[in-house]
């Protein structure tokens, strides 16, 4: 881009002294009408500058908010979008339209809620997958409803190291996998600490409601208020993604 020349004239006579040797009073004669020429592209310039500036900022500042993922991949986000406006303590849907007794029993309500989080607080892409993303869009090359993704999927984008990083970090919540399964201890089957290694995100869901995977084996594993059991989640699951031709 620093390569254009605003002024054709100009390269032009550049041009022509390169390839066809032009005297001295050409070269004269097209350097006073470039002169006269001049004059107003400075203006007309900079006049484009700042109305590109001021549009570049309205769009960096409109992509910080909620709306413009809906509106710029409308179809595919539409219930993500429509999950995060809801308001804690009444009833609403999540992403696949189920109901949801008190919309706060998603993490997406709740953060924004409580935490102030926007879209952007969860997810970060960077310039490349936002390029890959609108061409999927584009093309139409993507399962509906959306695949649903890990936080180690999300960490692709947001850069943290670790899965649980996603969520114990300090800028969110300030504690250590220690911190976590201690909070958690008074539990019968702590689900910090399970026998196996389970992701975050396989129970903590944050546009549907969380599922606690140790009552798929575990029926007397703890399920809190506004949770799922694992064969409640599978249905619901099942349900709404069957017509996904994958
Ligand atoms: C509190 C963090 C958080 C916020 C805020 C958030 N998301 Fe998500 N998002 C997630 C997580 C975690 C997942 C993984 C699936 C899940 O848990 O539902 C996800 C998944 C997604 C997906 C992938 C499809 C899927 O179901 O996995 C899309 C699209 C999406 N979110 C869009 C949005 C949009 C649009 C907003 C804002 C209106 C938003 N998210 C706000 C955490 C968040
Ligand atoms: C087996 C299911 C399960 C897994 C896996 C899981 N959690 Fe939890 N988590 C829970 C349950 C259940 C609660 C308690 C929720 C409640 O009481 O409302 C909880 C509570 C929490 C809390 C709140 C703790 C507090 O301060 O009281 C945080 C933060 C949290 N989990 C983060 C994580 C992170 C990070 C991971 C991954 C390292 C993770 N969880 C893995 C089930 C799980
Ligand atoms: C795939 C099935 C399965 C899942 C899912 C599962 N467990 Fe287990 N768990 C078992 C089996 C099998 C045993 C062994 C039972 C025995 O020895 O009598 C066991 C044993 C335990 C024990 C030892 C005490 C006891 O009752 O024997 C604890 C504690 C426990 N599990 C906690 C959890 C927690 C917490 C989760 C969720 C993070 C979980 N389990 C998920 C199958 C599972």
């Amino acid at each position: 881009m620093s390569e254009m020349n605003p002024d054709p004239i100009v390269e032009e006579s550049q041009n022509t002294s390169h390839a066809g040797e032009a005297t001295d009073a050409q070269a004269g004669a097209t350097s006073a009408t470039s002169k006269r020429k001049r004059k107003k592209w400075p203006i007309v310039v900079g006049v484009i500058a700042a109305v590109l500036v001021v549009a570049g900022i309205g769009l960096f500042v409109w992509h910080e908010q909620p709306s413009f993922c809906s509106a710029i991949c409308h179809t595919p986000m539409d219930p993500h979008g429509a999950t995060y406006d809801q308001v804690v303590g009444q009833p609403g849907v999540d992403k696949w339209g189920n109901t949801v007794e008190d919309a706060g029993d998603l993490l997406v309500v709740k953060h924004k809620e409580y935490a102030g989080a926007t879209c952007m607080s969860c997810h970060t892409p960077v310039m490349s997958e936002q390029v890959s993303e609108g061409l999927t869009w584009v093309t139409g090359n993507y399962t509906y409803p959306l695949e649903e993704r890990s936080l180690t999927d999300l960490n692709g984008y947001n850069q943290h190291e670790t899965e649980e990083g996603f969520c114990l970090n300090e800028n969110c919540h300030n504690m250590t996998r220690e911190d976590l399964i201690e909070a958690t201890s008074g539990l019968t089957r702590n689900v910090h600490e399970g026998h196996a290694t389970w992701a975050c995100s396989d129970c903590h869901k944050a546009h549907r409601q969380s599922v606690n995977v140790c009552t798929g084996c575990h029926s007397d594993a703890y399920v809190p208020d506004g949770w799922l059991t694992v064969a409640e989640a599978t249905k619901l699951e099942d349900a709404s993604t069957a017509g996904n031709a994958a």
